[in-house]
């Protein structure tokens, strides 16, 4: 890793304040366990589609294509190892439950999409449709977080099957349309901010 990622990852470390414990450096050299940075607005609001993280067909698909079976030109395998064990330096280690548990199910769809700047990581979106994309975090989370899924209203992994068992407020998450079916790549998304004080009757101030 090039200094500047180390900077930032402290940077990030720092700023989310999370109450992460730096591990004792004994992952095969990916470095201390930090969370990821926030997703780009783009990719914030980007989630599982409903009911994939249950499916097991789902996390078979993103085998095949992690490992090549699909098409040659995507390998994961050949840098991630076919069983999560990397076997190409500094490649992000699937199995590691600690980092991989603070991945959003966004951050990881990101990464995959966009790659990870100044490292060999690079962007699969012009070479994977965004559900082969899915399919592969459906995969991958089975190395550490396996019979999880993330829950998108509290922020955290669960078991699969409790999420949106959540008190009110998101529910409304897990019976959103899939993403990703031929959804057109938006940008941002952005929700109307709130906060706008409510308009006073006109002629009001004195
Ligand atoms: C040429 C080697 C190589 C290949 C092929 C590769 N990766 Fe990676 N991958 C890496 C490296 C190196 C990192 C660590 C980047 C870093 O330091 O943050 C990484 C990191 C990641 C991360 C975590 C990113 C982060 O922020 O920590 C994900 C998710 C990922 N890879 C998924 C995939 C998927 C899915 C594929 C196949 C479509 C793939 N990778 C193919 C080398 C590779």
């Amino acid at each position: 890793m090039k200094p500047n990622r180390w900077i930032n990852a402290v940077l990030v470390f720092g700023l989310a304040g999370t109450t992460v414990m730096l591990s004792g450096c004994g992952e095969g050299g990916e470095g201390p366990i930090v969370a990821p940075p926030a997703p780009p607005a783009e990719y914030a609001d980007k989630h599982m589609p409903a009911g994939w993280w249950a499916d097991p067909k789902i996390a078979e698909e993103g085998q095949q294509i992690f490992i090549g079976a699909k098409n040659p030109d995507v390998n994961c395998a050949s840098c991630h190892g076919m069983d999560g064990k990397p076997v190409k330096a500094g490649a992000r280690d699937f199995r590691t439950t600690d980092r991989m548990k603070l991945y959003s199910d966004s951050v990881w769809f990101w990464r995959i999409s966009e790659g990870v700047p100044n490292t060999k990581m690079k962007s699969w979106k012009t070479k994977l449709s965004e559900e082969d994309r899915w399919k592969l975090v459906a995969f991958e989370r089975n190395f550490g977080l396996k019979g999880k899924e993330f829950d998108t209203a509290k922020k955290e992994w669960v078991a699969v099957g409790s999420a949106g068992a959540a008190p009110a407020a998101e529910g409304a998450a897990a019976s959103a349309p899939a993403p990703g079916v031929g959804a057109a790549p938006a940008g941002g998304g952005a929700a109307p901010a709130g906060g706008a004080p409510a308009a006073a009757p006109a002629g009001g101030g004195k």
